[in-house]
C-alpha cells in the first residue's frame, strides 16, 4: 500500500481531528501517502482533495469540531454518487480509505465498498455511542462531560427556586447520552428510546417522590417517545399544576468543544489501529476498543447494533435519585 485517503463524515464529534491526526502521522511513519477529501462523502463525489502530511494535523489534537469539515451527503445515498466517488478514489491511487464517522458513514462505506476493491476502515466518530463493536465512541465522552457541566449549573438554579428542568439531549435513536449523563448529574428520572411508556412511569414516580424535595432534573433525549421536553412539560403540568416548570434544551453546544483526555487517547488509538489495521489486510471493518482492547469489526454489525442499554444503569439511577 502506498497511498491512503481519509475523510471525516456525518455529526462532527469532539476527537475527530485527534483521530485524524493519528491516521496522518502513522502513515507518514510507515512511509504512505495521504490524501484529505474534504466535506465527507460529498467532498469525494466533488474531488475536493487536500494532500496530508506531518504539518497539516499540528496542533488540532484539542481542537473540537474536523479540519476536514464534514457533511451529510445525500447524493452519496445515489449510484451514481456512490460511482462517482469510488472513481475519484481510483483517479488518486489510493488503495485504502479511513472513514470516520458513525452510522450514516458505515452505511455508505458498506454501499461504497461493493463497487471498489479499496479497502475501508472506519472509525467510530459519534457523541451518540450507537455503534457496536467499541465501547465508546469518539465523541461520546466530551459529549456527557458538556452535559453533566450544563445539568450542573441548571441545578443551582433548579434547587434556589424549587423548579423542575426539562433538560433534553442529543440522541435521535439512542439514550446513551441521557443515560450517562443523567446518572453522572444525578437526575431525577431520564426519558429515552429504548424504554416504553416513560411519560406513565414518570409521573408515577413523581406522585411517589419525596415531599421535601423542590427541585428536580428529568433528562429526555431527543428520540423520546414522548415527543420531547416541551410534550414532557406539558404532560407534567396537566398532572402536576403547582410545579414550577422550566425547559433547557441543550442542542448543538453538545457536540462542540475541547476533546477530553479520554477522547483524545481513545480516538488516537482508533486512527492509528486504522492504518495499522489497513496495512495488515483488514478492509470493510470498523476500529472499536472493547475492554481496552482493540478490535476490528465489520461494518454490517456496527451499525446500530450499539449493545442497548443495561438496564441495571437505569435502575441504579432510579435508586439513587430519590
Ligand atoms: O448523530 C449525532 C447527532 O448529534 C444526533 O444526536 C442528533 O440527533 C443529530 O446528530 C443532529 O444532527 P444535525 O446537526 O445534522 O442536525
Amino acid at each position: 500500500m502506498k497511498k491512503i485517503a481519509v475523510l471525516t463524515s456525518g455529526g462532527d464529534a469532539p476527537g475527530m481531528n485527534a483521530c485524524l491526526r493519528a491516521v496522518v502521522r502513522t502513515a507518514m511513519y510507515h512511509k504512505l501517502e495521504v490524501v484529505g477529501f474534504k466535506h465527507g462523502y460529498e467532498g469525494l463525489i466533488n474531488d475536493e482533495h487536500i494532500n496530508l502530511n506531518h504539518k497539516s494535523v499540528a496542533n488540532i489534537i484539542q481542537r473540537g469540531g474536523t479540519i476536514l469539515k464534514t457533511a451529510r451527503s445525500a447524493r452519496f445515498m445515489t449510484d451514481e454518487g456512490i460511482k462517482q466517488a469510488a472513481d475519484n478514489l481510483k483517479k488518486h491511487g489510493v488503495e485504502g480509505l479511513v472513514a470516520i464517522g458513525g452510522d450514516g458513514t458505515f452505511r455508505g462505506a458498506i454501499a461504497l465498498s461493493k463497487i471498489t476493491p479499496i479497502a475501508i476502515i472506519g472509525c467510530p466518530g459519534t457523541i451518540d455511542n450507537d455503534l457496536g463493536g467499541t465501547d465508546f465512541t469518539i465523541g461520546y465522552d466530551t459529549a456527557i462531560n458538556t452535559v453533566v457541566e450544563a445539568v450542573d449549573k441548571i441545578r443551582d438554579t433548579a434547587e434556589s427556586h424549587d423548579r423542575v428542568f426539562i433538560v433534553e439531549v442529543m440522541g435521535r435513536d439512542a439514550g446513551l447520552i441521557a443515560l450517562r449523563s443523567g446518572i453522572g448529574s444525578g437526575a431525577e428520572a431520564i426519558l429515552i428510546p429504548e424504554t416504553k411508556n416513560d411519560l406513565p412511569r414518570l409521573m408515577e414516580r413523581l406522585k411517589k417522590s419525596r415531599k421535601d424535595k423542590g427541585s428536580k432534573i428529568i433528562i429526555v433525549a431527543e428520540g423520546d417517545e414522548s415527543g420531547g421536553a416541551y410534550k414532557v412539560a406539558d404532560e407534567i403540568k396537566k398532572n402536576f399544576p403547582l410545579f414550577d416548570i422550566r425547559i433547557s434544551i441543550l442542542g448543538h453546544i453538545q457536540r462542540g468543544g475541547s476533546p477530553s483526555c479520554m477522547e483524545r487517547v481513545n480516538a488516537s488509538t482508533m486512527g492509528y489501529s486504522a492504518v495499522t489495521g489497513l496495512l495488515s489486510g483488514q478492509k470493510n471493518v470498523m476500529v472499536g476498543i472493547v475492554n481496552k482492547v482493540v478490535v476490528y469489526t465489520d461494518f454490517k454489525k456496527a451499525v446500530k447494533h450499539h449493545e442497548g442499554l443495561n438496564e441495571n444503569m437505569i435502575k441504579m439511577m432510579e435508586i439513587l435519585s430519590v
